[in-house]
């Protein structure tokens, strides 16, 4: 057992304690302009900082969330008032997590495939990220699916990322968060997302156990298996709800600490409701939590009520805490349509 055995296990069920899940608020610099941008909220540090502050203080987040993920730069800013986000968070009984990768690049002599770097230098920053109150962290890996890809080389150069990352986090105190992100870019089918999706857990898990991860310590942060945005014929929800949950049960060790999906560019309401469909129909089959970790499905409404303006601060946190509640209650299997439609009632 290492120095942190006892730590990393609480942690982990914490995350995904019954009725939460994860915010993840760890955007890039650049994809955070890029949201902004879209906006047209000026791409400033400062609006950056006041964005993050606007949706860490929001009034009973930790209700509906365990903790959120961070991006380096916002890790080291404070509140308005001086604050530093860490406090922000703890003091609200939330857990502060990091993002440390460093981003997905495009792999050499693969074209139109990634490989996220970030590895080197990595035992240090995770010492500081603790030193500072970080307990958890995340790092992404992203497989495409298209003519001729993904090739197994990239499948298996983001495994081996991802199961180095998590070793590192595990001596350090940290849970990895461990993310192969399949891409809903495209115009494939689900059936193909089913394989790739399958073929890209087989290998990561396998790299998990090469690696000597304890499955207890981590948590897995999958896409779900859908058809590519493009394609013609969309499944019904039960259908992505029934594919998700046979290709995680054929893959996922069962003594994995907990699932949290991202949601991957599927609309709010969406990724709500197949989560809601998994946890309705087949909890009692999983052997593990099932929950989300999303960015955009939860962020969105808040992001676009805000549009950088002050006085709007207070609404955009209600539409934050109403996308919080609405997932938390389909992580439980109990998100409905006047749940969703609470929101007008505040
Ligand atoms: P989305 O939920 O917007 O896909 O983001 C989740 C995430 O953290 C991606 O790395």
């Amino acid at each position: 057992m290492s120095t942190y055995t006892q730590e990393l296990r609480a942690t982990a069920k914490a995350l995904v304690a019954k009725g939460k899940g994860i915010l993840a608020i760890d955007e890039s610099n650049g994809t955070c302009n890029k949201r902004f941008a879209q906006l047209s909220i000026p791409t400033t540090e400062e609006n950056r900082r006041a964005y993050r502050e606007l949706l860490l203080t929001t009034p009973k987040l930790s209700t509906y969330i365990s903790g959120p993920i961070l991006f380096d730069e916002t890790i080291r800013q404070t509140t308005r008032n001086g604050k530093s986000f860490v406090q922000v968070i703890t003091e609200a009984d939330m857990i502060p997590g990091i993002k440390v990768d460093t981003g997905a690049k495009d792999l050499a002599a693969r074209p139109g495939e990634k490989v996220t770097e970030g590895l080197d230098g990595l035992r240090d920053r995770i010492a500081e990220y603790y030193g500072m109150g970080a307990r958890f962290a995340k790092w992404r890996g992203v497989i495409t699916i298209g003519n001729g890809i993904p090739s197994q080389a990239c499948i298996d150069v983001n495994a081996q990322a991802l199961a180095r990352y998590a070793a590192l986090c595990q001596e350090g105190g940290l849970v990895p968060i461990v993310e192969p992100e399949v891409l809903i870019d495209g115009d494939h089918t689900l059936e193909q997302c089913y394989q790739v999706t399958d073929r890209t857990l087989h290998t990561v898990f396998g790299q998990l156990h090469d690696q000597g991860i304890a499955f207890d310590q981590m948590i897995l942060k999958p896409s779900m298996v859908v058809a590519g945005k493009d394609c013609p014929q969309q499944p019904s929800v039960d259908e992505v709800a029934e594919a998700t949950i046979n290709c995680l049960r054929k893959n996922v060790p069962a003594s994995v600490a907990g699932v949290a999906f991202l949601s991957g560019g599927q609309s709010a309401e969406r990724s709500a409701t197949h989560l809601n469909v998994m946890n309705a129909r087949y909890a009692e089959i999983c052997p593990w939590p099932v929950t989300f970790s999303y960015a955009r499905a939860i962020q969105q409404p808040a992001l676009e009520h805000w549009r950088g303006e002050s006085q709007r601060v207070t609404e955009a946190q209600q539409r934050l805490l109403h996308r919080a509640k609405c997932n938390s209650a389909a992580r439980l299997g109990e998100y409905s349509s006047e749940v969703e439609r609470e929101l007008a009632l505040v």
